[in-house]
C-alpha cells in the first residue's frame, strides 16, 4: 500500500479530491491530513472522511520539530502540497526528496514566488490582462515554486473574466488533473 500524507492551510478542495479520488483506489492510500491552521476547514474535511488530521505550529514544522518526527515515522511515498503556504524547510526536503510536490493556480514559472498564492495569483493576471493560465503540479525544493515541472494544464481567459471567474476555471482543472497526476506518479 502506498501512502500520500496532505499537507494543506486552507478550504481544502484539492485535499477533497485526493481523498475522494483515492478512495476508489486500493493500492493508495492518503493516511494522514496535516494544517499548520488549526480552523483550517481541511481538518473537519478529512475527519469526515475518517483520515487523521492535525495542525501544527511554526515551533514543530521547524528543522528537526515534531512534524519531521513524525514524517520520518510514517515514511510517505508522496508528500503532497494542497493549498500549503509555508515555505517547507530544507531538511524536510533533503529528507524527501522527489516526493514533495505542489500544485501551484498559475503557468509556472510565471506568477509564482513567495506571496503569489490563491486569489493573489488570479487578481495579478486578470490586473496585467494575461489570455491564459493555468495550473503547475510540479516537486517542490528548496525556493518557493521553483522545482521541476510535473505537469500543466491551460485555461483561456476571456476578456471579461473577473479573478473570480478565473479563480473558477483554475479549480475545475485542479480538480481534473491533480489526484490522476498524483497516481501516474506513484505507479
Ligand atoms: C488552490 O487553488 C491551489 O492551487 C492554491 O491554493 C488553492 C487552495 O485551494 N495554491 C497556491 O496558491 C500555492 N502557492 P483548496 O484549499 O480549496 O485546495
Amino acid at each position: 500500500m502506498k501512502k500520500i500524507i496532505i499537507l494543506a492551510s486552507g478550504n481544502g478542495t484539492n485535499a477533497q479530491s485526493i481523498m475522494d479520488h483515492f478512495k476508489e483506489v486500493d493500492s493508495v492510500q492518503v493516511s494522514l491530513v496535516l494544517s499548520n491552521k488549526p480552523q483550517a476547514f481541511v481538518l473537519e474535511r478529512a475527519s469526515k472522511f475518517g483520515v487523521p488530521a492535525m495542525s501544527f505550529n511554526r515551533s514543530a514544522f521547524a528543522k528537526a520539530g515534531t512534524v519531521e518526527t513524525l514524517l520520518k515515522a510514517e515514511m510517505p511515498d508522496l508528500l503532497v502540497l494542497a493549498g500549503f503556504l509555508w515555505k517547507i524547510p530544507e531538511s524536510l526536503v533533503k529528507l524527501f526528496p522527489n516526493k514533495i510536490i505542489n500544485i501551484h493556480p498559475a503557468l509556472l514559472p510565471n506568477y509564482g514566488g513567495k506571496g503569489m498564492y490563491g486569489m493573489n495569483v488570479h487578481r495579478a493576471i486578470i490586473e496585467n490582462k494575461e489570455q491564459e493560465s493555468g495550473i503547475t503540479i510540479h516537486y517542490v525544493n528548496e525556493n518557493y515554486d521553483e522545482g521541476a515541472i510535473i505537469k500543466q494544464a491551460t485555461c483561456r481567459i476571456s476578456q471579461n473574466d473577473t479573478a473570480d471567474d478565473l479563480a473558477a476555471k483554475i479549480h475545475k482543472l485542479e480538480q481534473e488533473h491533480f489526484a490522476k497526476t498524483i497516481e501516474e506518479l506513484l505507479k
